[in-house]
């Protein structure tokens, strides 16, 4: 990504403080199991490691949600409509928004949210530069928590919420349902939501996907541990730990971990924490889905299923949901 970017563009900033990244932190690690909040895997330097894993040959949702985009943009952005305010859920560097800005009619707005601040401002100043007539918004915030939308100058038709990645694999099922309500009260009436939901597979192409021989998601998982020791006065040692990431077909998702190799001391901030030989502490969840799963969730949560885009293999969706 060109982090030169001139365009000048206002962001919204409610970036969770660093006393509650310490406090979240501490908190997990006191758990049993020890479990960190998969939000904080992003500052930049996670981000970064996120769009290499993304790159990977093994790495097939990003690539097989690009290609759905491409393949029924149009039927999307009819579905969309004009003068709908584009709203996405951890933006990330929006590679995959670009395919809808390039055929969205009129929008009245694009207000990329996403908790790595760096990376957001660097990325929304890209899209600012690249779509000139766009007006573009960016929030800097944790989504699970209340923010309100920034508004647009043009009057918008409608909110377009769009959350692709299937991001919405990290909430475990209690938890996907609240937050989609709350995604629906966002929407509004005539509203609508896109997500990418990744489909459920053979485990080993989904074990794959999480194991890239190049070890870029080791490093993206691993990159929290030095977060702590950047931003929170850490002392882990890294090659003290390893990742490890499994599919469980039983709760239809993939577990990222990072392993303890030793019995060891860690202290964050003057406070000391104790991990065994062999101890988890749990990163990431992924959740994976079949179409039927998805749509009763999404409509327990307020929504109805209007149209589900999926790839030849039926490995990932697209879909656009309205609020009922
Ligand atoms: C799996 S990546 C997807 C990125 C991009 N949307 C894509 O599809 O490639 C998840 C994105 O959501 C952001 N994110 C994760 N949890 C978040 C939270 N609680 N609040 C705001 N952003 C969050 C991360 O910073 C990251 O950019």
């Amino acid at each position: 990504m060109n982090t030169e970017v001139e365009t000048q563009i206002e962001l919204q900033d409610l970036e969770p403080s660093n006393n509650r990244f310490r406090a979240e932190i501490l908190r997990g690690l006191r758990k049993m199991p020890k479990e960190l909040p998969s939000k904080y895997l992003y500052d930049e330097k996670g981000s970064q490691w996120f769009d290499r894993i993304t790159q990977l040959e093994e790495y097939y949702p990003t690539r097989t949600e690009a290609r759905i985009m491409e393949a029924d943009i149009q039927e999307m952005t009819d579905l969309i409509g004009t003068d709908a305010l584009l709203v996405e859920y951890g933006s990330g560097s929006s590679v995959k928004t670009r395919i809808l800005l390039d055929h969205l009619k009129d929008p009245a707005g694009y207000v990329p949210i996403d908790i790595s601040r760096d990376y957001l401002m660097i990325s929304a100043a890209q899209i600012s530069k690249e779509y000139p007539d766009l007006e573009v918004l960016p929030l800097c915030a944790d989504y699970t928590l209340s923010f309100d939308i920034p508004k647009p100058n043009k009057p918008a038709k409608k909110r377009v919420v769009y959350y692709p990645g299937s991001t919405i694999g990290n909430f475990d099922p209690i938890p996907a349902q609240h937050f989609l309500e709350e995604i629906a009260t966002v929407c509004g009436p005539g509203g609508a939501l896109m997500i990418g939901v990744d489909l459920k597979k053979m485990p080993v192409v989904l074990h794959n996907a999480y194991n890239d021989h190049e070890g870029v998601t080791a490093a993206f998982n691993l990159n929290l541990l030095e977060r702590i020791n950047r931003e929170l006065k850490g002392d882990f040692q890294i090659e003290n730990f390893k990742h490890y990431a499994l599919y469980n077909p039983i709760k239809g998702r993939i577990e990222m971990h990072i392993i303890s190799l030793m019995d060891q001391t860690v202290h964050i901030d003057g406070v000391s924490i104790p991990i065994a030989n062999g101890e988890s502490i749990w990163t990431e969840s992924s959740y994976k889905y079949n179409l039927q799963e998805f749509a009763e969730l999404a409509e327990t949560a307020g929504f109805q299923v209007d149209h589900v885009w999926t790839d030849d293999r039926d490995w990932f969706s697209v879909q656009y949901l309205t609020v009922i």
